[in-house]
């Protein structure tokens, strides 16, 4: 088994089940991650988006998930020259990180347009916005909506931007139509 088979086989048993922030948001971070830019290291930036968020349990799962992903790395046969790559992607891909490589802010900006458009609204409905948020009514849930809206003005590169305005557009009809329904039980 190669590296990529071993990274997605324990990314796969750690957070397979965990919806809002498991192993499907790792695949869609990965798969938007390679659409945003040219020329990066592509060893980086799939460990990277597969163990971004391997551990959530704790205040600070950034620092948490890249100490688990360079513990996991070192067992592995993955380059060990990159490591410190992949867990400086892994520090930086929050909203408020800092990336400075390219494959880091590939893996910032890809996680936060995971936040937006239809996939945002899924993944911040209902329960995530309780489990995270603390928002216990339909008024939270479009409190959270909103916030992922201004994710836009946090992303680096001009694909990402673009990628954006759909979806942005998206999530204003998406609030548009929540409050219109929340108007209706008045
Ligand atoms: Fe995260
Ligand atoms: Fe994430």
């Amino acid at each position: 088994m190669g590296f990529r088979e071993e990274i997605e086989e324990y990314s796969e048993s750690k957070t397979g089940k965990c919806l809002p922030a498991g192993f499907d948001h790792f695949k869609r971070v990965y798969a938007l991650a390679k659409k945003l830019a040219d020329g990066y290291d592509d060893d980086v930036l799939h460990a990277a988006a597969l163990l971004h968020d391997i551990e959530l349990a704790g205040e600070e799962h950034e620092k948490d998930s890249a100490s688990a992903a360079e513990a996991f790395l070192k067992t592995i046969s993955f380059p060990a020259d990159k490591v410190y790559a992949v867990m400086d992607c892994i520090l930086n891909h929050i909203p408020e990180g800092n990336p400075k490589s390219l494959e880091a802010k590939m893996i910032h900006d890809a996680d936060l347009l995971d936040f937006m458009g239809a996939t945002g609204v899924a993944r911040l409905s209902g329960m995530t916005a309780e489990d995270w948020f603390e928002k216990t009514s339909l008024g939270g849930v479009a409190e959270v909506w909103e916030e992922s809206q201004s994710y836009t003005t946090n992303l680096f590169l001009d694909r990402s931007k673009e990628l954006a305005r759909d979806k942005v557009a998206f999530t204003e009809n998406a609030l548009t139509q929540l409050r219109r329904e929340m108007r209706m039980g008045d």
